[in-house]
C-alpha cells in the first residue's frame, strides 16, 4: 500500500518513526514560576560538544507559543530530564496544558532538586538530568503548526549512581520510557551488544 501524503491515515507517520525518546523539559519563567512538559521530537545532535534538540509545536491554531518555548526564549536555560518507567504517570500528567504562570511541578507535586549550573530545577525522580543552555531556535519553515526546533548545548549532567554499573549506564536499571505511535509507549529494557 502506498499513500501520498494527503491521504496518510491519521497517526501512520508518527507511528512509523518509533521509538522516540522523551525529553521531560523543566524551565523557569522570569517570574520564578517553574514549568515542566514532555517532548518526543527529541534527539542528540552533537557529541563534541554534546548538544540536543527538541521541537515545540504551537499551542493551538492561533500559533500560541507553549510555555516551555516562552521560558527558554526569556532565560536561555532548560533541563532535559530522562523519564524512567516509574515516573510515567507524572510525565503524563505534566503534559496538561496549564495556563502560562501555572506550574505542573507545583500542581502535581512533582519532586525537584536544585540544578548544579542553571536556574531551572531538575526533576528528582529522573535519574538523569541534562542541564542545557540555549544555542539557537530554528523555524521549521514549512511546518503548518509553526514548529520550532530548540537546540541546546549541554553544560553538565547529573547521573544517579543507582542506574550505573561498571562506569556505564545500565539500561535494565534505567528503564527509560519512549513514545510509540497512537497512544502507545514503550520501555527500553534490553540491550543487544554487537560482537567486536
Ligand atoms: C509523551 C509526549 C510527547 C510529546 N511530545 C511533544 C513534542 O515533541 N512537541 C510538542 O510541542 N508537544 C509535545 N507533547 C505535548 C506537550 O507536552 C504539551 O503540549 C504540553 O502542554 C506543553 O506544555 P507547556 O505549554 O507547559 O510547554 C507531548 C506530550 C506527551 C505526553
Amino acid at each position: 500500500m502506498f499513500y501520498v501524503t494527503q491521504d496518510l491515515p491519521k497517526g501512520l507517520f508518527k507511528g512509523s518513526i518509533i521509538p522516540r525518546p522523551i525529553a521531560w523539559v523543566s524551565t523557569v519563567g522570569p517570574d520564578g514560576v517553574t514549568n515542566l512538559a514532555p517532548f518526543s521530537y527529541f534527539q542528540a545532535i552533537s557529541d563534541v560538544p554534546p548538544m540536543i534538540m527538541f521541537v515545540v509545536t504551537s499551542k493551538d491554531a492561533e500559533m500560541n507559543p507553549k510555555d516551555t518555548l516562552v521560558n527558554i526564549r526569556a532565560s536561555g536555560e532548560f533541563v532535559v530530564n530522562i523519564v524512567p518507567e516509574s515516573a510515567f504517570e507524572m510525565m503524563d500528567l505534566s503534559s496538561e496544558r496549564l495556563p502560562y504562570g501555572e506550574s505542573e511541578i507545583d500542581k502535581f507535586g512533582i519532586p525537584t532538586k536544585k540544578s548544579v549550573l542553571i536556574k531551572p530545577p531538575s526533576i528528582a525522580i529522573s535519574p538523569i538530568n541534562i542541564e542545557c543552555v540555549l544555542s539557537e531556535i530554528m523555524d521549521i519553515k514549512e511546518s503548518l503548526r509553526g514548529n520550532k526546533m530548540i537546540i541546546g548545548k549541554v553544560v553538565g549532567m547529573s547521573v544517579d549512581e543507582s542506574i550505573m554499573e561498571d562506569g556505564r549506564i545500565n539500561v535494565k536499571k534505567l528503564r527509560p520510557m519512549c513514545r510509540l505511535g497512537y497512544h502507545g509507549y514503550s520501555v527500553v529494557e534490553k540491550m543487544i551488544e554487537r560482537r567486536l
